[in-house]
């Protein structure tokens, strides 16, 4: 598999994000919400380098039903915390078309925080169809098909500690569980 972004190098980048967090919070708490399944990488890595009170709640957004075509969005959001009142920092693995990120803060709104910014991992150049874009972003990467570091092809590969470019030829070993 081609390496995109080894594990030093992510390592360095969240580590600046960890800084412009706290260049844009300071000690205040913060009410952090990782879009389950692929942000949960960074999430780990995110909040043990974060100093201010940090809350941690999970949200649900599948596009991908199988794939890497994109399909309808489902939102699942019963195991929020309540950010009534909460500064809040929505996290996701990738902003791809943007329609995630996109939706999922429309979500967070309705619950009445009191402020909401968001920040991805990657950013895939030139797919956006939404307005919208991220307020932090880690790395920007070329419009290509990525897996590791929470990112996945089909539930696999979310275990890499790198990222990489599923190339046909890696797909001749994937084994579908
Ligand atoms: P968006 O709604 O099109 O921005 O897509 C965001 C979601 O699509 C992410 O949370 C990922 O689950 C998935 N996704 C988009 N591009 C990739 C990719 O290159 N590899 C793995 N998942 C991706
Ligand atoms: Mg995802």
């Amino acid at each position: 598999m081609k390496i995109l972004l080894n594990e030093a190098e992510i390592g360095l980048g969240i580590d600046r994000l960890a800084g412009q967090l706290k260049a844009h919070y300071h000690d205040q708490p913060l009410t952090i919400v990782s879009i389950m399944t692929g942000s949960l990488v960074m999430l780990a890595d995110l909040i043990r380098r974060l100093e201010m009170p940090v809350r941690i709640s999970l949200i649900q957004a599948s596009s991908y039903r199988g794939g890497t075509k994109s399909g309808e969005l489902i939102i699942q959001d019963h195991m929020m915390l309540d950010i009534k009142d909460r500064d809040v920092l929505l996290i996701d693995d990738i902003f791809d078309t943007g329609k995630t990120l996109v939706q999922v803060t429309k979500r967070l709104k309705e619950m009445g925080p009191k402020s909401i910014k968001t920040a991805v991992f990657l950013n895939k150049l030139g797919q956006s169809t939404v307005t919208a874009v991220p307020d932090f972003v880690v790395f920007e990467i070329p419009n290509e098909f990525v897996v590791g570091y929470g990112l996945d092809y089909e539930d696999l590969y979310r275990n890499l500690p790198y990222v990489g470019v599923l190339e046909e030829s890696d797909l001749k070993n994937h084994v579908a569980t």
